[in-house]
């Protein structure tokens, strides 16, 4: 496509050589993803940082993931966001005060509980999940994260999206009945005591409002009209939508399943668009369809990253006058606490 900044940015990545480093998330738009140096999925992104020596690092994705990013850079190194705005909206719901009040009130009540935190949260919050024993998980672990909190402890507090935390109850068995969303209105001032000790899987009201508006409908709607089609979605997905669907994953698994298609396969996926979209156009030309589950599931914060922006910000990089993501040092250690627990045990 033509583009006023695409050349532009390619002559100052060549100027820059090794110092800088372009990350991006799998939901980038595909004008910013022509410049990526290293995508991933969320872990594989976290992952990847212990490889990197750039001192800059420009990342394209949402707020937290910049953020944890620099929680695990080395000190030297900075990390930019292209846009300081772009933020998540499931990240947002969990505010950490209210966080730490919820833990302090169950804890007061006399119940254990782990947190174990999606890592699309802040890192106040990652923080208060660090300093209470817990950890991080992201989509392509959460089952694996979520077997050792229950080493940890008798119940885990999921946090903050319910939808990933009832598929991955799903995988693990945990009943129906013990399992309890926290009304967490008021700063927790609703909370059912009776519920929660009852339960041993207690989750945040959160969600993410993309993968969230995924309905049943959708799938009734694709059976009938692509029988032969397979449904693949992401666990952020309601449960309803998971348990009809034919696999469900990270953006990397969803990358996979459409990589390992074949010839005349028909694939609907259901995820944020600007992947699906891209997934379509890269098999399109091997012959495998594949059809968005929803079309216009478009995360806008991801797409608050454009290629102007990247551009003024690596100008501003070498102008020396771009701001780079700073973190609150007084919770720099239990916020990495609860990251490199999640590193070392899904390694
Ligand atoms: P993953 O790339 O880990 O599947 O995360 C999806 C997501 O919503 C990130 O915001
Ligand atoms: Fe957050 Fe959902 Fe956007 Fe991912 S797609 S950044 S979870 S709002």
């Amino acid at each position: 496509t033509l583009s006023l900044y695409a050349d532009k940015i390619e002559a100052l990545k060549q100027k820059f050589g090794p110092s800088l480093v372009i990350m991006g998330h799998h939901y980038q738009q595909d004008e910013i993803m022509r410049h990526v140096d290293l995508a991933g999925d969320s872990l594989q992104l976290a992952q990847m940082m212990d490889g990197i020596d750039a001192e800059h690092i420009v990342f394209c994705g949402v707020h937290f993931m910049a953020e944890s990013a620099k929680l695990l850079a080395k000190p030297e190194q900075k990390v930019y966001l292209p846009d300081m705005g772009a933020s998540c909206l499931m990240a947002e719901m969990v505010p950490a005060q209210a966080l730490d009040v919820v833990i302090e009130k169950i804890s007061a009540h006399g119940k254990k509980i782990v947190p174990l935190a999606y890592v699309n949260t802040s890192l106040a919050v990652k923080a208060i999940v660090g300093k209470h024993g817990g950890a991080v998980c992201t989509s392509s672990n959460a089952k694996k994260m979520l077997e050792w909190a229950y080493g940890q402890g008798e119940s885990v507090l999921f946090l903050p999206d319910r939808n990933l935390g009832n598929n991955v109850g799903n995988m693990l068995g945990i009943a129906q009945d013990k399992r309890h969303t926290l009304d967490v209105r008021n700063n927790g001032g609703n909370l059912d005591y009776d519920a929660i000790d009852r339960a041993e899987l207690i989750f945040w009201d959160g969600c993410c409002p993309i993968h969230e508006f995924f309905k049943e409908e959708h799938i009734a709607f694709m059976r009938q009209k692509y029988p032969q089609a397979k449904i693949y979605v992401h666990p952020e997905c309601p449960q309803e939508i998971v348990e009809k669907c034919d696999g469900a994953g990270s953006t990397s698994y969803l990358i996979d399943v459409a990589e390992k298609a074949r010839k005349g396969d028909v694939l609907i996926i259901g995820t944020e668009a600007n992947l699906v979209n891209r997934l379509a156009r890269v098999h399109e030309k091997r012959g495998v369809t594949v059809i968005p589950l929803f079309a216009e599931a478009f995360c806008p914060d991801m797409a608050k990253i454009t290629e102007g922006l990247l551009y003024k910000t690596l100008e501003d990089i070498a102008a020396n006058k771009a701001c780079p993501v700073e973190i609150d040092g007084s919770m720099v250690e239990d916020a990495k606490e609860s990251l490199v627990r999640m590193l070392n045990h899904c390694a």
